[in-house]
């Protein structure tokens, strides 16, 4: 049976119903895109975890579909962790971690197999891989991929027995038998005690090494979050990664964001799909949504590059398609209403910028200061009412900024995509305030709103 689709959201993947975590198995396969996602449908919490699945035809509505995968067998029975897709000879293959717990709460981790003929209904073939040694049993993420080599690579979150976070490959000729090959990193890097969620963007001129490392300490500005995502750029090349030596980077600077995985589709884009987000679990149990019977959703598809040695991403084309009732605005002091759940607001900014402050909905804040080129993007914190910001220093001028938000989520692009912040937001239902306010010589506001509504019945 399929589940009813939730209707909170117009645009996003959400659960059908409670909770949903990292988008797993990301694949343009047989016409349709493919998004399944860590899912527990029986509660808000973290307790079974299945794949849900979802289809688009257009990335911008989708059909959800009776899990792909359950945890009922004996190398996944605590759950069908996270994992990846690729098609191969017409089938698609799903990898995922089988995570097992025995009674006294001793975690096994299997790297199980489930292939597929028609994208629907599919197969378990069980575990594919072994231990290796130096390891322990948090290994998990299997993200699979095709080298230039011919040869299939799969990487894997790790940690080692030392307690420290890694990522490790095997290599394959054909999917099924799988070969121990080592860390993917040129460089031991010490970087917090697991990475989770491994996975390598093959970009014009760069790969990039993106990861979710747990148990960085915050510095300044940076790592403000539970747990991190972020990226590491250089070559990967026969299953090792040499890294450039950038420091890692922060993929994205707001709030809610973590676990991202990326797939190339049919035209050659390469696309995320970030979990909306990992949270400290106060805050998880506080969401308002809880009350409703679902809690988190993913972020927009993005399209990914690279630009001046950075990630950039920007919302897929696609999600044009839900612009209607188009509004301008234009001045150095702006305000309106917003009548709409789910809205579009692109901005550009004129002339000598001192300061930027946008208020939406009497909740979010966002400001730009030039002296220090900080991007400032402040809410309330819905399980403690303190209100709390992250930031970050522009390369440049604040030049645009777009904004794509539901009744609860934003997502917001600064200067075609440089930086990007996403994040969750509780406002009162019925301040629908949203005001703009420029300083500087010669500056202004021009301003573009749209609703979004997909059209769907
Ligand atoms: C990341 C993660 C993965 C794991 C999954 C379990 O959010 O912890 O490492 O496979 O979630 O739901």
């Amino acid at each position: 049976m399929k589940p009813e689709p939730n209707r909170s959201m117009e645009y996003h993947v959400l659960p059908p119903k409670g909770l949903l975590n990292d988008p797993n198995g990301l694949i343009y396969y047989k016409g349709l895109y493919h998004v399944f996602f860590q899912w527990n449908p029986h509660g808000t919490d973290h307790s079974f975890k299945y794949w849900g699945h979802a289809t688009s035809s257009d990335l911008v509505t989708y059909e959800y579909h009776e899990a792909a995968l359950q945890p009922v067998d004996w190398f996944d029975k605590n759950g069908c962790y996270s994992g990846s897709a690729i098609e191969h000879d017409g089938k698609l293959y799903l990898f995922y971690t089988g995570n097992v717990k025995s009674e006294e709460g001793e975690r096994t981790s299997y790297q199980c197999l489930a292939v597929s003929e028609d994208g629907m209904s599919f197969k378990k073939l069980g575990p594919v891989t072994r231990h290796p040694e130096g390891y322990t049993q948090h290994m998990r993420d299997p993200k699979v991929m095709r080298g230039e080599d011919g040869v299939f690579y799969m990487i894997l979150g790790a940690q080692r027995d030392d307690l420290t976070g890694d990522t490790v490959a095997y290599r394959s000729e054909d999917l099924l038998s799988w070969e121990f090959m080592g860390s993917i990193m040129s460089v031991r890097e010490k970087l917090g005690y697991m990475w989770e969620c491994p996975d390598i963007l093959k970009l014009k001129g760069k790969d990039v090494f993106v990861f979710s490392p747990q148990g960085l300490e915050p510095e300044g500005y940076r790592f403000n979050n539970i747990f991190q995502t972020g990226y590491y750029m250089g070559c990967f090349q026969g299953g090792r990664f040499h890294w450039d030596g950038q420091p890692f980077e922060e993929l994205d600077r707001g709030f809610e964001f973590y676990a991202p995985q990326t797939f190339v589709d049919e035209k050659g884009r390469t696309i995320l799909f970030g979990w909306m987000g990992t949270m400290p679990s106060e805050m998880e149990n506080a969401m308002p949504t809880v009350k409703e019977g679902w809690v988190h959703h993913l972020s927009l598809p993005r399209e990914v590059s690279t630009a001046g040695g950075k990630l950039v991403q920007v919302p897929v084309e696609e999600l044009r398609s839900l612009r209607h009732e188009k509004k301008e605005y234009s001045g150095r002091n702006i305000g309106f209403e917003i009548p709409h759940r789910a809205y579009e607001l692109g901005i550009r900014l004129e002339g000598n910028v001192e300061t930027f402050d946008l208020l939406y909905r009497n909740e979010i804040k966002i400001r730009f200061e030039a002296v220090g080129r900080r991007f400032i993007v402040e809410r309330t914190n819905w399980a403690t009412s303190l209100r709390e910001t992250r930031s970050v220093t522009l390369d440049g001028n604040l030049k645009s900024i777009e904004i794509y938000t539901e009744e609860t989520s934003m997502e917001i692009f600064i200067n075609s995509g440089e930086e990007v912040f996403s994040l969750r937001y509780f406002a009162k239902e019925d301040d629908r305030k949203v005001s703009m306010e420029i300083e500087g010589a010669g500056s202004g506001i021009e301003a573009v709103s749209y609703r979004l509504e997909s059209g769907r019945e």
